[in-house]
């Protein structure tokens, strides 16, 4: 059997799955504080209330590496006391991403007695969502975009594959 009629459709349909699969790698990295970063007198309650964390989404906390600053991840009693006490991590590169990986509220403080001075937040993290976006999801935060551009980078991915294999088929001696 001859395949060469076939091959740009094969050849396709393995980049589509690698593209699709690539882009549901891509995740939403939440930097605290936003353009203010990891900083005393940020309000990081107001921070969080803007955005969607869904499970696999990063949130990143950035600030100058000179030792003032640290990232604790603590539970609910070391958040409100401030205490650092059993911490479940900590981070002090200034460049500190953490992963979130489970549908649940976490806990960040800031050592060194920052966490007094306002420097804790407190993030809750949803499941994703089923894969077909809901209707004006395109007007609410930011998680909602994300899901909504990986389901528009798929139907283009397979836009392309279909019309290629019309092509491949209706005329073999085209694309070889
Ligand atoms: C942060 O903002 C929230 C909501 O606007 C407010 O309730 C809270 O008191 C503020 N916290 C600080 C420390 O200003
Ligand atoms: C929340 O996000 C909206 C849209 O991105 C922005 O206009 C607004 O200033 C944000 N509010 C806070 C408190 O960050
Ligand atoms: C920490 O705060 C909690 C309230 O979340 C309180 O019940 C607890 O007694 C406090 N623990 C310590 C060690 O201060
Ligand atoms: C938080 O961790 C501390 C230290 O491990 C523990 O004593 C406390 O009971 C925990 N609090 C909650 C709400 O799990
Ligand atoms: C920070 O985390 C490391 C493990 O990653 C642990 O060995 C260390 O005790 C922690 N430091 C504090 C102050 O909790």
């Amino acid at each position: 059997m001859d395949l060469r009629p076939i091959w740009p459709f094969l050849l396709l349909s393995v980049a589509a799955l690698i593209l699709q699969n690539a882009d549901f790698a891509v995740a939403t990295d939440h930097i605290v504080g936003a353009n203010h970063g990891w900083n005393s007198g940020v309000n990081f309650t107001q921070w969080a209330a803007n955005q969607t964390f869904y499970v696999g989404d990063f949130i990143s906390f950035r600030y100058p590496k000179t030792g003032q600053y640290n990232v604790f991840m603590v539970n609910q009693s070391g958040y409100d006391n401030c205490t650092t006490e059993g911490a479940l991590g900590n981070w002090s590169s200034g460049k500190d991403f953490v992963e979130l990986k489970e549908a649940k509220r976490y806990y960040f403080i800031c050592g060194n007695g920052m966490c007094f001075n306002g420097m804790k937040v407190s993030v809750k993290v949803e499941k994703l969502p089923a894969a077909s976006p809901p209707k004006g999801a395109a007007n609410s935060k930011s998680g909602a975009r994300s899901v909504i551009s990986r389901w528009q980078t798929g139907g283009w991915v397979w836009l392309a594959v279909a019309a290629s294999a019309a092509l491949a088929l209706a005329m073999p001696g085209l694309l070889v």
